[in-house]
């Protein structure tokens, strides 16, 4: 037997980039390559990077150059870089640091074994197109291993909404969809290898209309009741989605699904109108109000969360004030926002920046919002009772962590529960980053 291959897959970015990292690592087991926790001691390193923040996209390089070293000790080591950079920058990556062997985009990366050997042979591998043929179908034939209680699973992938502010359209593409009976076939494997929720996932993925397995044009909302007759799978979640795309049927799901958890990720990105025109989001701060006032009345007690941007370019301190009045109105659970970073090559890139300094100003007076809004959220589940899904052991010992249905993270000391476990878990104290409860 030959030795196995050491591959270290360091994943960035977005829940995606999660699962993307999984098939990539199955795709390369092929090639007789067994993942390693370090790069210390790799025969591969493989970066599956984001470009969505100009942040993101540097640390890859910064991060590159510290491989120089092991690359100096061990010359078979061979650096790939894979995701939404290596679809942006393509074959510049290489030009801008020449330790790196492979560049693979996040449409391609089905094609890592070719890749890999044609690097083994000592030449550089490109790979950035949008190919006709199914990745998901070259990858389906993965190793039947045991999982933990939780998985992702790709349903739809790019973007034809054009946001101003965003690169999703350009490096992800335009907006596709897998057809219903191979997601229905991929959950009913990943139950079997012993998942209980699966999170639904998409750059749009409320914008789903893949193929029915009838033929008939699907919707996420039809998809997930296919989902809720899978026996032994519990839970089902979905992200991220996109207010425009909150269809009726989709809103009767959260009222009527009882394995569909009560938790929405709803990005707005600002409270003003004014600058949601200029970001081309297509739906006004009340329409968005009134979106969540008809899910609440369908699922009152549904989680929510957001996305938002500050000091995206002509924000005035009037447009950030609705911004806080907006977020001061929907209560949110959970909520993440980004000083505005422009990237090249979209719209909003060639407009009147904001003075940074005052885009820092409001990021933390959002932020201070935010976390104010979360901990009295949280504060409110203390004597609730909750179904939680216990996920690993927690840093004490003896205890064991999971997530609620409204995904907050949830820990019980001495508790006598397996991992997979779903059990009732009374609320008993709330701390800045997760709960405390005793099972009931
Ligand atoms: N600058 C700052 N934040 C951005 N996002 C997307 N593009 C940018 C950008 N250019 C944020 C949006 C999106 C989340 C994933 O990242 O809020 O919902
Ligand atoms: Fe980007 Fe807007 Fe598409 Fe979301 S909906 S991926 S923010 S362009």
């Amino acid at each position: 037997m030959t030795t196995p291959k050491k591959l270290f897959i360091k994943t960035y970015g977005c829940q995606m980039n999660v699962y993307d990292s999984e098939r990539m690592a199955e795709a390369l087991g092929g090639q007789g390559y067994v993942e390693t926790a370090t790069p210390d001691d790799a025969d591969m390193i493989l970066l599956n990077t984001c470009h969505i923040r100009e942040k993101a996209a540097e640390k890859v390089y910064s991060e590159l150059g510290r491989f120089k070293g092991l690359k100096a000790d061990n010359p078979d080591l061979k650096i790939g870089v894979a995701g939404c950079v290596a679809q942006a920058e393509g074959g510049e990556i290489m030009r801008r640091q020449p330790l790196v062997d492979l560049v693979v985009g996040p449409q391609s990366y089905h094609r890592l074994p070719e890749m890999e050997s044609k690097v083994r042979s000592g030449n550089k591998a490109l790979d950035t197109d949008f190919p006709e043929e199914d990745k998901f179908e070259r990858l389906k034939n993965r190793p039947k291993a045991k999982r933990g209680p939780t998985a992702f699973l790709t349903v739809q992938e790019g973007c034809d909404k054009f946001c101003a502010f965003c690169v999703v359209p350009y490096t992800r593409g335009a907006e596709v969809s897998r057809p219903a009976s191979r997601i229905i076939d991929e959950a009913r494997d990943l139950v079997e290898r012993g998942v209980r929720e699966i999170t639904l996932l998409g750059q749009n993925v409320n914008a789903y209309h893949g193929s029915g397995p009838d033929g008939s044009d699907y919707t996420l909302a039809k998809l997930i009741w296919d989902l809720d007759k899978v026996d032994g799978l519990e839970r089902i979640r979905f992200t991220t989605s996109h207010p425009n795309d909150m269809s009726d049927d989709l809103i009767e799901a959260h009222g009527s699904c009882s394995k569909l958890m009560p938790y929405l990720h709803l990005p707005v990105q600002s409270g003003s109108n004014r600058i949601l025109k200029r970001m081309n989001r297509s739906h006004t701060a009340e329409s968005y109000l009134r979106l969540i006032e008809r899910i609440r009345s369908v699922r009152p007690d549904i989680l929510m969360s957001g996305d938002f941007i500050v000091g995206f370019p002509e924000e005035t301190e009037d447009d950030f004030q609705a911004t806080l009045d907006l977020v001061k109105e929907v209560k949110y659970g959970y909520a993440y926002s980004f000083k505005y970073s422009t990237r090249p090559g979209t719209p909003a890139a060639e407009r009147a920046q904001v003075d940074p300094a005052a885009a820092d100003e409001r990021l933390q007076r959002l932020q201070a919002l935010i976390t104010l809004q979360q901990r009295e959220i949280q504060g409110n589940m203390v004597g609730r009772s909750v179904k939680v899904l216990f996920e690993k052991p927690g840093r004490q010992a003896g205890q064991m962590g999971g997530k609620s249905e409204y995904l907050h993270a949830v820990h019980v000391a001495e508790a006598d529960v397996s991992v997979g476990d779903i059990k009732d878990v009374r609320i008993i104290s709330a701390g800045s980053n997760s709960l405390a409860g005793e099972l009931i």
